[in-house]
């Protein structure tokens, strides 16, 4: 992951005018860091079946990172979850004002097509990452888990309500990293297996995101916890030991999952999923 983030210092969104802070409000969130967990899914995926387009997938992933770093540049706004730490910084809005943290998220998401519209790949390979990128991070993926989270405040959900809630808000854009990955090695058997093994890796992600609100403080985290009373978290609603039970059901299904994959996924996906497969005691 060091040359992602190498390529990702390397093409920074860049913009020079008379604005005296736009600049560099674009670039905070990103140089903050995170764990790049979409960038690691979908360059794992490539890795295994064909290395040699490595250097290409970089453009892909980082298209990736810059859309999911826009969707949580706007989920912090005071309008949806008025937070004041993200990656560790003062979120935008603190740092600069709310237009700011604004206008950065729309130039990110715009700017994510723009880096994935130059990635060297055939025109073909290239819409059709376009595609996935745009559905499933936007109105009826992320965009739509945004709006139910957020128009469900204060009013619980049914648990099968809440999973499609995270599914659009997190799970889509965790599995397209994955079906991308296959796109870009040319391998559309397995694209629908891995976007069906990446959606519930990515309820997966958001129940331990959910857990981790509660039980981790807002320094470990470097982002506002203790944040979701109001929310359908998987532990608001369900309450943190059968949140932690819901986690290792599919801790369980997708560790036997994993093993249906071919041998050279298996392996690079094992390094990375470790740490989220892991059972919660
Ligand atoms: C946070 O995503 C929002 C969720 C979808 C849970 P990450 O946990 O991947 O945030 P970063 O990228 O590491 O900051
Ligand atoms: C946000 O989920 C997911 C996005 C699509 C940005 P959360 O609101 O739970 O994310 P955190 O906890 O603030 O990172
Ligand atoms: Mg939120
Ligand atoms: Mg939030
Ligand atoms: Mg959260």
């Amino acid at each position: 992951m060091q040359k992602f983030e190498q390529f990702l210092l390397d093409n920074l969104p860049i913009s020079k005018s008379i604005h005296p802070t736009y600049q560099e409000a674009l670039c905070r969130m990103l140089e903050a860091g995170g764990k790049r967990f979409r960038p690691a899914l979908l360059l794992s995926v490539v890795n295994a079946y064909n290395p040699l387009l490595l250097d290409g997938a970089r453009h892909v992933a980082y298209a990736i990172e810059l859309l999911h770093t826009y969707s949580l540049i706007h989920d912090d706004l005071p309008a949806m979850d008025n937070s004041p730490l993200r990656r560790g910084k003062p979120t935008l809005h603190v740092a600069f004002d709310e237009v700011t943290a604004i206008l950065v998220g729309d130039a990110l998401n715009t700017y994510s097509f723009e880096v994935l519209s130059n990635a060297p790949f055939s025109d073909y390979v290239r819409v059709q990452l376009i595609r996935e990128l745009a559905s499933n991070g936007g109105l009826n993926g992320m965009v739509l888990g945004q709006a139910i989270d957020c128009y469900f405040e204060n009013k619980p959900l049914k648990l099968e309500d809440i999973k499609i809630l995270h599914i659009n808000k997190t799970a889509k854009l965790i599995a397209a990293s994955l079906k991308m990955g296959a796109i870009i090695v040319g391998r559309e058997k397995v694209s629908q297996s891995l976007y069906d093994f990446g959606i519930k890796l990515g309820l997966l992600f958001q129940i331990q995101d959910d857990i981790l609100d509660v039980t981790q403080s807002s320094l470990e985290a470097g982002k506002l916890t203790n944040n979701d009373e109001s929310k359908n978290s998987f532990v608001t609603i369900l309450g943190l030991d059968k949140a932690m039970s819901e986690a290792n059901i599919l801790a369980d299904e997708l560790t036997i999952e994993l093993e249906n994959f071919d041998e050279c996924l298996k392996i690079e996906l094992s390094v990375i999923l470790l740490k989220y497969i892991n059972r919660h005691k």
